[in-house]
C-alpha cells in the first residue's frame, strides 16, 4: 500500500493545474498525461502571497484536490503484513 498521506507543500501566487486522472508522473500537478482519458486538472488560484495546502494522495477525500483527513480511516485497517519466504 502506498503511503496515503496528504502532500503539504507551499504554493506560490498564482494558478496550478493539480492533477485529477492520476496519471501525472509530476503529483500533484497536471503534467499532460490525461489526455484522451477525458479528465481534465483542476485549477486552483493562490491569491494571495502564497499558501500551505495539503494535497489529496489517496484520492478519498470529499474535497479534491485537497486533504480532508480522510487517508485516517485508511491507516485505520492497514493490509496483512507481507507473508515471509
Ligand atoms: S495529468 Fe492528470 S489531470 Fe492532467
Amino acid at each position: 500500500m502506498e503511503d496515503p498521506r496528504p502532500l503539504i507543500e507551499q504554493l506560490p501566487k498564482g494558478k496550478h493545474a493539480i492533477c485529477e486522472c492520476g496519471q501525472t508522473k509530476n503529483a500533484p500537478f497536471c503534467d499532460g498525461s490525461h489526455q484522451g482519458t477525458g479528465l481534465r486538472p483542476s485549477i486552483v488560484d493562490v491569491d494571495d502571497t502564497g499558501r500551505t495546502i495539503a494535497w489529496c494522495t489517496c484520492r478519498t477525500s470529499g474535497n479534491m484536490p485537497m486533504c480532508d483527513g480522510s487517508h485516517k480511516k485508511l491507516w485505520k485497517n492497514p493490509p496483512p503484513p507481507k507473508p515471509t519466504t
